[in-house]
């Protein structure tokens, strides 16, 4: 077996990758660990950024999210339970598009398959080997057997928690990291959202996040500590304290629902420099984490891989390397930036154990700030609904 570009992983940044590359005419192989079905329902991320719905669209796989997403000009901010809006579409020009990142993936599978992209699901044991030379390998296990293919590149795609970035040769990766003493408590439930747009509620109970899947389909998150025991939590808990974190109204407003899922997410800033080495290129979550507070993990993955296919077309056009070469550094200009909203929208809005009284006034006088302030809302907006992208 041989193909162009290896991909390691089947999220959102390989199954895109692999969708860019197809339309350049560059052949690619998938290799992913679960199964089909279960990549398929794995409830992540829900917002995506104005120009990346534009890129799914026009590189047609976004046809059911035009249909079924739903397009927000804006997001409330709680503060102690009076909510503000910040107009992103009055100060921006632009919205968001609030779809499930499972959709996203869901959408993309169909496409890679109709189109007769390859991906093997549920293998085992991958192993990434030659790529400080021009023919790299991946090797798994699929039904017990091992096998092995040959590419030009290796895009590791894998998460987090991937292989790829732990193949790296020593030394070669520096790592920048911060880990934050909360985590969220996230439930999918059958029940309308409080309001039409996200409410990302500050409260001296902590912090609630009130989003959506549709408007029958809630996605509610609360901050709790970063091993939180589920077991202490029966869904009744969790409906008090979103209710209660909401604010005086939240009794009234937030219709309780089946619970459909339920989990806890620690959070982290993380980020490595190189993002390459050889012929091995990380992207998304491999390379890179943020907490969710800024909506920006999907997103920076999907900028990741864009930049890489061009890079790779432009290798296999003209045999030039400057946009290989670049690559990291022009990934990491926009993951900076994404990892400075997320940290400062984190930090914002979360009650931090570390605090004192005077933080808690300081973090009051922020949020006040940023929703009165049209410059201090208007640089909230430019960067939740996406800084631009060239
Ligand atoms: P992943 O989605 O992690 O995909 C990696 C794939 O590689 C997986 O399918 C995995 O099974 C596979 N894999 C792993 N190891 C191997 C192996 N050894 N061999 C083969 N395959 C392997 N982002 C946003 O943009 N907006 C949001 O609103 C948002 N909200 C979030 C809320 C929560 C609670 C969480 C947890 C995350 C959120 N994110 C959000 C982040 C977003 O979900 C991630 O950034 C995104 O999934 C990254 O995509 P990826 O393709 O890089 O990695
Ligand atoms: C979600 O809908 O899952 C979601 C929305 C906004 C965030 C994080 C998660 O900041």
């Amino acid at each position: 077996m041989r193909t162009q570009v290896g991909i390691v992983g089947a999220g959102p940044a390989g199954l895109m990758l692999s969708h860019l590359l197809a339309r350049l005419g560059i052949d690619s192989i998938i290799v992913e660990n679960r199964s089909r079905a279960y990549v398929e329902a794995r409830i992540r991320a829900g917002v995506i950024e104005n120009w990346a719905a534009d890129l799914l669209a026009e590189t047609g796989v976004g046809a059911r999210m035009q249909r079924e997403g739903l397009v927000h000009e804006g997001i409330e901010i709680g503060l102690h339970g009076e909510r503000r809006r910040i107009d992103f579409k009055r100060l921006t020009g632009r919205g968001i598009m609030v779809y499930g990142q499972h959709e996203v993936v869901k959408d993309l599978i169909a496409a890679r398959l109709a189109a007769g992209g390859k991906i093997e699901f549920e293998i085992s044991d991958t192993t990434v080997h030659d790529f400080d030379g021009k023919q790299p390998k991946i090797r798994f296990k699929k039904n017990g057997q091992v096998q092995e293919f040959s590419c030009d590149f290796i895009a590791g795609c894998d998460g987090f928690h991937g292989i790829c970035r732990p193949s790296v040769p020593a030394g070669v990766i520096t790592e920048y990291e911060r880990v934050y003493p909360f985590g969220w408590l996230g439930i999918l439930s059958e029940s309308p959202p409080p309001s039409h747009e996200l409410i990302y509620s500050y409260t001296e109970r902590g912090f609630g996040l009130y989003s959506m899947r549709s408007e029958t389909i809630s996605r509610l998150y609360l901050q709790c500590a970063p091993d939180e025991d589920l077991a202490k939590w029966p869904d009744e808990k969790i409906w008090q304290e979103l209710k209660r974190r909401l604010g005086p109204d939240g009794e009234k407003i937030l219709k309780t629902g089946k619970v459909l899922e339920k989990g806890v997410t620690a959070m982290r800033s993380f980020v490595i420099e190189p993002m390459q080495t050889g012929r091995l290129f990380l992207t998304g979550d491999a390379a890179h984490i943020v907490p969710p507070t800024g909506a920006k993990g999907m997103n920076l993955a999907i900028a990741d891989v864009l930049f890489f296919s061009r890079a790779l077309d432009e290798f296999y056009r003209s045999g030039k390397t400057a946009l290989l070469e670049g690559y990291t550094k022009k990934c990491l200009a926009r993951v900076w930036k994404a990892q400075r909203f997320s940290w400062w929208m984190t930090s914002m809005l979360h009650l931090n154990p570390a605090d004192n009284a005077f933080d808690r006034r300081r973090q009051f006088a922020e949020l006040d700030y940023v929703t009165t302030s049209e410059a201090a809302s208007k640089s909230l907006a430019e960067n939740y609904v996406g800084l631009p992208i060239d």
